[in-house]
Formats: C-alpha cells, structure tokens, sequence
C-alpha cells in the first residue's frame, strides 16, 4: 500500500498551535503557559482568515437512498465525525457536521417504481436506514439533511434564479450517453461496448465505473462550465484536493477543455427532483440539487452580512473518490458564478474494495455495517476503518483483519497493559503518581528516552490531523502503544514496585494521554480506559494531553477488563 503520509498538507495554523502544545516537562511551566494557551486556540477554533469568525464546517457527501448502507457509507461517516470529534477535543464546541441523504434523481425514481413504492415513501424508508446508521456509528452530526425537504427545494431555486440572472445557463440540444447509476453523462470517448458477465449481453458502459449508459437526445438545460476553465485551475494551486494524489487527475481533465453542462432533464424522463423555475417541462439535474444541500444548511439563501454566521465557506467537504469531479470541477464552477465563496478543501479518500472491487449498493458485494457493528463493537470498527482505510489507495475488507488488528492493539495492547499498570499498582497507583511528580531522581536512561517520545505524541498526532490525516494519527498512536508494552515489559516494574514507580506513572502517563488522543476515534473506549484511571471529565481535553500535567489523576482505578477477547465462534 502507498504511503499515506505522502501528499496531505499541514494547515497554515498548525504550527502556531503546535509551538503551544510542545510539552513542557515540569508542571509550573506548563500552568503558566495554559491559559494563554487555551486562549489562542479557542480563537483558532472559531476564526477563520483573521477578521471573520465562523464555525469549523465539516460535510459528508449526501448518500442516495436507493439501497441500504454498506461499510463504505460508515467509512465516510466515521471519517468525518473523527474530524468533528478532534475539534471538540481542541475546545472548539462550534464545530458544524453535516449529513444526510440524496433523494432524488432517475436513480431513486427507478429504485422506487422497481420495489413498487410509493417514491416518497421509498425515500423515508431508505433514510431512516441511514440516519440509524449515522446513530449506532456514534456521529456527533448537528444535522441531517433530506434533499426532499422544502427549505432545499427552495435553495436549490434560488441558486437556479441567480445563475440564470447572471447568465450562466442557456438551452439547447444535448446528446450523450446518460448513466442513470452513477446520474451523470459520459462524452462518447468515456464509453465502451461490453459483455455483461452474468446475461451474456452486449451493453455501452462507463470505462471509468464500467455502469450501463443508455443514449439520449433532448433539449435541456446548459450550465457554462467552460467558462471556469483559468479559474479552477487556478484553485488547484491553493491545495483545494487533499491528498494532492488525486489533483493531478483532476487538472488533465480541466486542461483537457471543459464543455458545458447539462443541468436538467425533461419531465417525461425525470419527474422525481426539484422542478426549475418558471419551466415546468424540466426537472434539475439531481448533482445541482445535491451539491446545493451544502449551502442549504449554512442558511442560503443568505442573509446579508449573515454569510458566514453558519458555517460557510466549508471548511472540509470529505467524499470518495467516485465523485471527486462533481465536487472538485463542478461545485467550485457553480459558486464561482454565484461569486459565493468556495470551500477550503475538499478530503478525497479510497473505496473499501470486496476481493479488490468496490463495495457498491448497485454491485451488491456489499458489507452491512450494522451486522460489522453488532459483532465487533462500534469502537472497533472506527478503529479498523480509521486505521486501515485509505486515502491515497483502495483497502480491501476482512473479517480477519479486524480480529487481527482488535487482538493486536486493542485487547493486547492498551487493553492489556492499562489493567496491568493498574493491577501491578496493587491499589497504590494514586501514590507511585504523586511520587513520580516530586522526585525525579529515580529515572533511568530507559525512562528518558520513553518520556521523550511520549512528550512528542501529541505534536505529532496534532500535526497529521491538522494535514487531514486521520489514519497517519491512529497510526502514531497505535505505534507508541506497541512501544509502550515493550517499554513496561523490558522495565520489569513489578521486580521492585518502589525503585521502579517512575515505570508504573510512564506507563499510566502513556495511558492517559493515548486514550485523551483516541476520543475522536474511539469515544467510548477511550473514555472508559480515562474513567478506569480516574481523570477527570473536565482534564480530557488536548490540552492536557502533556506529560506530567494532570496531577490529580489515579484515585479509585478500575481495574476492568476494557476490550476482552473476541468470541470467535462466528
Ligand atoms: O454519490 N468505499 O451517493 P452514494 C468507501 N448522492 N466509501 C464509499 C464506498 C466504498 N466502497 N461506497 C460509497 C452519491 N462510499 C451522491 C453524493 S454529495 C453532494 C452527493 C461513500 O450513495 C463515499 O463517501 O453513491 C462515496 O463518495 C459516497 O459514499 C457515495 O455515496
Ligand atoms: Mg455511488
């Protein structure tokens, strides 16, 4: 697998909020530093490019209702709400998620009339599954968004009235091959003829997702999306696509020359979608509807002067690598011909693959993320996919692999060496604590090569996820675990529990600043092994993720069993 460390980004900000977190090895120095410490990164958390403060705005694509959600969906979801969850951790409580489901298009109305359902009927079915999905994935999402709701139908006219106003859209005949799966057009070079494997019939398909096309010719609707051409090229040079592994991609395409895109389809054809203004021959396009529902929930129409005040421009848009077009090229086109301001970045990761295929509703090869959720735990699976799932490359799905990396690092590892350290305390570890916070002469070479590592921890994770990293942070904190059984193992602390209580408080020291960083992974987990070493609620946050700064920690230890094995009679 590439090494995904390569192409991400650190934030310009990063570094100032790093120089505050590098932990300071004595605990008056790092009182004093606090306050002012907390005070500059609560206004990193709510300000964005000095003057204008708005909330952190995070998104996850709306997801079509036409079938239940797979693990891809969790993927994506877990992703975000990681993201989500490491603002709060910051301090930052403005933070904004949003999610939600797609419902219209020729996809869902085939998919309703195919179940023989009413469509609206089929559409609150389907996302109801979603929404529960989004609930047993433990998402902190402020909000859900339907594209059927009024307030976006209304959006999405209202974006429709101001790019015909300013006159970027126009009519004419289109023709093209349409594919109704992936809702979009393919210029004849995009298609080609192929032997469906199960019937034996020869059928046009996408050469990029290999899904059936079917010709049309109708006059629709045309956005001037060759116009954008200078402009789009010029925002990839910002960083726009995180990792930059799949700008290149995206600029050949934009180089290549843009033509101008259909954006409605006529009412015969599509009725189930939001109608365009003053026509009612023609339906919208399902992608210029579903890209809107970004704006919709930031308050657009705006309010003069009130732009920002919910959250736009986005700070990350995360989505898959299926549609990285419609929200690389189109999307940032649209709000360019609105001058509307675009989002920061948008976050591209890779597909979870079925024997190296892409899990998909419409395929079928899929994994249901509610039985995966059942069976391992939720936590667990935010951790595997977190810890496995790729943004510059594909990962393949494994049962196997989840009992792996559970036994490994979770049961094991910090599971096992967190009742260790607290076992091996005999009831005394509140003391070894106190002890080890007033006299530093009983430390080894050992002992100071582990701190310092352990004094960098948060840095580094700090740094990877300021760079919209999330797998390279649960890979640094999963690496410093492995280092720190091997650290209380080759330290033998329970030879000589007094000579060696500097041993006992590293340990308990790794322990509570490793589950403080794993909260936006594991928010459960992570909390019961921070209750099972009594800290505090209120000492959680990243701030206190520093070595030797949390005094007041060990009293009434728990000595549970945090992640117990896996039965493994499946
Ligand atoms: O595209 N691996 O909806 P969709 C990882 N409605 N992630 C996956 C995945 C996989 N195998 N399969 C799906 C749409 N996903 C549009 C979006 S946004 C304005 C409109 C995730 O139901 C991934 O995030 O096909 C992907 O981009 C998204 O689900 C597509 O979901
Ligand atoms: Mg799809």
């Amino acid at each position: 697998m590439a090494n995904m460390r390569g192409g991400f980004r650190a934030l310009p900000w990063a570094n100032q909020l790093l120089s505050y977190q590098r932990p300071s090895w004595k605990c008056a120095s790092c009182k004093i530093a606090r306050p002012a410490a907390i005070h500059s990164l609560r206004q990193h958390a709510t300000t964005s490019e000095g003057a204008s403060s708005k909330p952190y705005y995070i998104t996850t694509p709306i997801f079509y209702v036409n079938a239940a959600p797979h693990v891809g969906h969790l993927y994506t979801m877990v992703i975000a709400d990681v993201l989500k969850r490491w603002r709060t951790l910051l301090g930052d409580n403005e933070a904004q998620l949003l999610t939600g489901t797609d419902e219209h298009g020729m996809k869902i109305q085939q998919a309703a009339q195919a179940a023989g359902i009413d469509t609206q009927e089929f559409c609150d079915r389907n996302c109801k599954t979603f929404k529960d999905l989004a609930q047993v994935a433990n998402m902190d999402y402020n909000y859900f968004i339907r594209t059927t709701e009024p307030a976006h139908k209304d959006a999405v006219q209202y974006f429709w009235e101001m790019l015909q106003h300013r006159g970027y859209i126009y009519t004419s005949k289109h023709e093209g091959w349409y594919s109704v799966s992936d809702e979009t057009f393919y210029p004849q070079s995009q298609v080609h003829l192929s032997l469906d494997p199960a019937t034996g019939r020869k059928r046009m398909v996408s050469v990029e997702t290999n899904k059936e096309v079917e010709w049309s010719s109708e006059t629709n609707y045309h956005f001037r999306l060759s116009a954008f051409q200078d402009r789009l090229l010029e925002l990839y040079k910002t960083g726009f696509i995180t990792p930059e592994h799949y700008a290149g991609d995206v600029i050949k395409t934009v180089t290549s020359g843009l033509t101008d895109l259909s954006i409605s389809r006529p009412v015969e054809r599509l009725t189930w979608g939001v109608p365009v203004p003053g026509d009612n021959t023609q339906t919208i396009y399902v992608w210029l509807d579903a890209l809107v529902n970004y704006l919709t929930k930031a308050g657009y129409p705006f309010t003069p002067g009130q732009e920002s005040r919910l959250g736009w421009p986005a700070d990350v848009h995360i989505v898959g690598k299926d549609i990285v077009r419609f929200h690389c090229v189109y999307w940032p086109a649209f709000l360019m011909a609105l001058d509307l301001p675009l989002p920061k970045n948008v976050l591209v990761h890779g597909h979870w693959t079925m024997n190296r295929e892409k899990m998909s509703k419409s395929t079928g090869n899929v994994v249901n993320p509610f039985f995966a959720i059942d069976r391992f735990g939720v936590d667990t699976m935010r951790f595997f996919l977190t810890y496995r799932g790729g943004f510059a490359s594909d990962a393949d799905y494994d049962n196997a692999h989840i009992i792996r990396d559970y036994n490994k690092f979770l049961q094991k590892g910090i599971g096992n060496i967190a009742r260790r350290n607290i076992v091996c305390a005999k009831g005394e570890l509140r003391t070894y604590i106190v002890n080890a916070l007033n006299d530093v002469s009983k430390v080894t070479e050992e002992d100071k090569i582990f701190q310092a590592e352990l004094e960098q921890l948060s840095t580094k994770v700090t740094n990877h996820m300021e760079a919209l990293n999330p797998r390279a942070a649960v890979e640094e904190i999963m690496e410093f675990t492995l280092q720190t059984q091997k650290y209380f193992h080759n330290s033998e602390p329970w030879t000589d529990r007094d000579l060696k209580q500097r041993v006992l408080f590293n340990v308990a020291e790794s322990m509570r600043i490793v589950a403080i960083l794993l909260q936006p992974f594991m928010p459960t987990k992570a909390g019961e092994i921070l209750d099972a070493f009594g800290v505090s609620p209120s000492k959680r946050n990243l701030s206190e993720a520093v070595y030797a700064s949390d005094p007041d920690y060990g009293e009434n230890v728990d000595k549970k069993i945090l992640f117990p094995p896996l039965v493994s009679n499946w």
